[in-house]
């Protein structure tokens, strides 16, 4: 059954989808370039990054999230590929800051550039990081990222430090069979400089498809190999169901620790994630196999309500959940890079 919607609906129904969830929150890839080749993500060799010619221009992303506040979107995160290998990533940061109906905005970045660009992200408006942090061990580093570069990684971290973000968090990929050994030693980073640590399960999203769940490393068990050093973990108030992360606390509240378990604990049933790709794909899933064309509506004159149309096809078009380890279940073609974390 369809329901018929005025132009009114059009322009300012919420991004309701069959299932009752309410789409606000928008992640923009900015770039499927890299200077990393996490195997988790990329392939070792032979990446072929889309032309520029084919990313969005800042002042295409502007439009595109202009277009869709209307409809409810009120939270951006920046993600790549690293964006910040995007060039002047700042003035996006500034375009977007100032656009009515955002109150948040936030980074995800593999730190590498940190250093570089924490002050300008700053000033820009942007008040919140995602860093990505697996090891703190360089041999394991290039293990993971087929690149040197924990050191820089590290300078980011703490460039993001000194410019005063209000909230910095380190995002950890667990992988059974590689990174048990670093979840106490990244526990103790996080709590000596009082961040918020966040395990994420590995999910089957590896360019080279070789993702199994004998790789799987669940929350529940690094929770357990936690208690066991730290004692009980305190559960944090929930400021927002549809968030991923399920947040503790240590008892003596230094750091933050979370798990973002979308395999072992499926949280599909709250999402409210919508994505737009760097070169102006609109996905409803990290896992859809279907992607809506934005860049052609916004490269031919297409109309504010025609590009909300488009977003409501694909948020209408959303599976119940991503179905991963079901029969039938298939890695999507593009992996973690050409899609955004
Ligand atoms: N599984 C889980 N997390 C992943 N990331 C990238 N690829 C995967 C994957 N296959 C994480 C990165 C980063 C964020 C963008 O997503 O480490 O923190
Ligand atoms: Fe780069 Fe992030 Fe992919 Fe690692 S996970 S290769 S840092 S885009």
């Amino acid at each position: 059954m369809s329901i018929a919607l005025t132009t009114q609906d059009t322009t300012t129904a919420p991004l309701l989808d069959r299932y009752g969830r309410r789409h606000t929150s928008l992640r923009l890839s900015v770039t499927d370039r890299c200077n990393i080749r996490c195997f988790y993500c990329m392939p070792a060799e032979g990446v072929v990054f889309r032309p520029r010619d084919e990313l969005l221009t800042f002042e295409e992303i502007e439009r595109f999230v202009r277009a869709v506040v209307p409809l409810g979107v009120n939270k951006l995160r920046l993600t790549g590929g690293d964006p910040l290998v995007r060039a002047d990533l700042p003035k996006l940061v500034e375009r977007l800051t100032q656009i009515e109906g955002i109150r948040d905005i936030a980074l995800t970045t593999n730190g590498m550039l940190l250093d570089r660009h924490a002050a300008a992200l700053k000033a820009a408006g942007l008040r919140r990081i995602n860093i990505s942090l697996d090891t703190l061990r360089e041999e394991v580093f290039q293990q993971i990222t087929r690149r040197e570069g924990l050191d820089q990684v590290l300078a980011g971290i703490a460039a993001a430090q000194e410019a005063g973000f209000e909230q910095i968090r380190l995002n950890a990929v667990a992988i059974r069979g590689l990174t048990e050994p670093e979840i106490i030693p990244l526990a103790e980073f996080a709590r000596a400089r009082n961040l918020e640590l966040r395990f994420i399960e590995f999910m089957p999203l590896d360019a080279d498809h070789h993702w199994s769940n004998d790789q799987l490393l669940t929350g529940a068990e690094i929770r357990r190999c936690l208690e066991q050093h730290f004692g009980p973990l305190v559960p944090a108030t929930r400021p927002d169901a549809s968030q991923p992360a399920v947040d503790f606390r240590f008892a003596d509240n230094r750091g933050g620790i979370g798990f973002i378990n979308p395999v072992s604990e499926p949280f599909c049933g709250d999402c409210n994630r919508l994505r737009l790709t760097a070169e102006g794909q609109v996905r409803n899933c990290l896992f859809s196999q279907v992607e809506w064309d934005a860049r052609r509506l916004l490269r031919s004159g297409a109309t504010d309500d025609e590009l909300r149309s488009l977003v409501r096809e694909c948020v209408a078009a959303k599976a119940p959940s991503h179905g991963i380890g079901a029969e039938g279940f298939h890695q999507p073609e593009r992996p973690m890079y050409q899609i955004g974390g």
